[in-house]
């Protein structure tokens, strides 16, 4: 039924509007108690052996929203009704910013995925802390994640990150450390782990001296990075006792698409998200597993569209995992249909709970 809708209105919509209106949607039908309560009640998952303990916060299920969806955390109830297991706000930078010119994100639909090149269009740090502050705080885990401001220079990035962690902390479940995404120029070359150490240690640092708690902390990383890469950057996470990993962030790659090479062309610059992503996420998974050996939280997202597709990913070792493209494709009852095709996998395999069939398949 979604799929007869979304050829109908949505694909013939520009996708940043379908976005807005789709989003709005869901952030109405929340604000309307019984409805929300309804639509619940049907999508989010009930199946106690799934829920999850990680990241120090009890979450109904390993699934949650990955970032960039709900950037100024305006619609986070509406998402945990749709059951989503946690939501990560953002990418949110320290001043406010417009992000790239438009049209600036595409579908991909014969491949089932998304080129974009948003730039972090945000309300920026302080608006959204203000926004947090004055929610009310639900069981939904909410996780913020952080970037660098376009007009910052590099060389005074830890200083940008700093400013938004102070301002966000104490509304974050966990944080991230954005220094993946393609669409802010030189916004990569921060996960050399030479200028990565300062950045982790003074945002590890400002989450301390800003909050009584232990706010977990993690790094989001590309899937373009060097194998040696990868595990320079495990290794660093291991180091300065991070709380975790998240793989992978979107691909500048275009390789072994099915849409047209020209239409790809012609789209341009951006990063791209969805099914061609998954084997590429899958093995930065598995050699950051191998890498740090379950001594990590490893949050897997890249081209997640099934329940066997989230399977895979708990056997390789992520404890959570995240999706975003495939929720364009699959609407509202996505979370549900994975949520049910995991209960079903778990008790086939004999597990009595998620955390049993983490990393299992890995190699050791
Ligand atoms: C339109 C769009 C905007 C995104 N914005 C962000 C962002 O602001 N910060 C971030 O860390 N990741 C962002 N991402 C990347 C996703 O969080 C995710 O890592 C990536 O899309 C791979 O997952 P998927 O294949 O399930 O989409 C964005 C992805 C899309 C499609």
């Amino acid at each position: 039924m979604y799929k007869f809708f979304f050829n109908l209105v949505f694909r013939r919509m520009d996708p940043e509007k379908a976005h807005h209106l789709a989003f709005r949607w869901i952030r109405l039908a929340a604000s309307i108690p019984l409805l929300r309560t309804l639509v619940a009640a049907v999508l989010a998952p009930r199946d106690p052996a799934l829920r999850v303990r990680a990241l120090g916060h009890e979450m109904p299920g390993p699934f949650g929203l990955a970032a960039g969806f709900d950037k100024n955390a305006v619609g986070i109830d509406g998402l945990a009704m749709l059951g989503f297991d946690h939501v990560e706000i953002g990418t949110v930078t320290a001043q406010p910013q417009p992000g790239n010119p438009q049209p600036r994100l595409f579908r991909l639909v014969e491949d089932r995925a998304l080129i974009n090149r948003m730039g972090f269009n945000n309300e920026g740090s302080a608006a959204v802390a203000a926004r947090l502050a004055a929610r009310r705080r639900t069981a939904t885990v909410v996780g913020v994640n952080i970037g660098k401001t376009k007009v910052v220079p590099e060389a005074e990035a830890v200083g940008d990150y700093v400013t938004s962690t102070e301002r966000l902390a104490r509304h974050a479940d966990y944080f991230v450390v954005n220094v993946s995404s393609p669409n802010t120029p030189g916004l990569r070359n921060l996960q050399a782990v030479d200028q990565l150490r300062p950045l982790l240690s003074a945002v590890r640092e400002t989450l301390d001296a800003h909050t009584s708690t232990h706010v977990p902390l993690l790094v989001k990383i590309a899937p373009d990075l060097a194998d040696d890469d990868i595990d320079a950057v495990a290794d660093l996470a291991l180091e300065l006792r991070l709380d975790g990993i998240i793989a992978t962030n979107t691909t500048i790659g275009r390789e072994g698409l099915l849409t047209d090479r020209a239409k790809v062309d012609a789209i341009g610059a951006g990063g791209l998200s969805g099914a061609p992503l998954k084997a590429r996420s899958l093995d930065v998974l598995k050699r950051l597993h191998a890498r740090t050996g379950g001594q990590l939280t490893l949050v897997s997202v890249g081209g997640v569209e099934t329940a066997q597709d989230v399977w895979e990913r708990i056997l390789a070792g992520a404890s959570l995992v995240q999706g975003y493209s495939a929720f364009i494709y699959e609407g509202p009852f996505w979370c549900r249909k994975i949520h049910k095709g995991l209960s079903a996998r778990l008790r086939n395999a004999g597990y009595r709970s998620l955390a049993e069939a983490v990393g299992v398949t890995a190699p050791h």
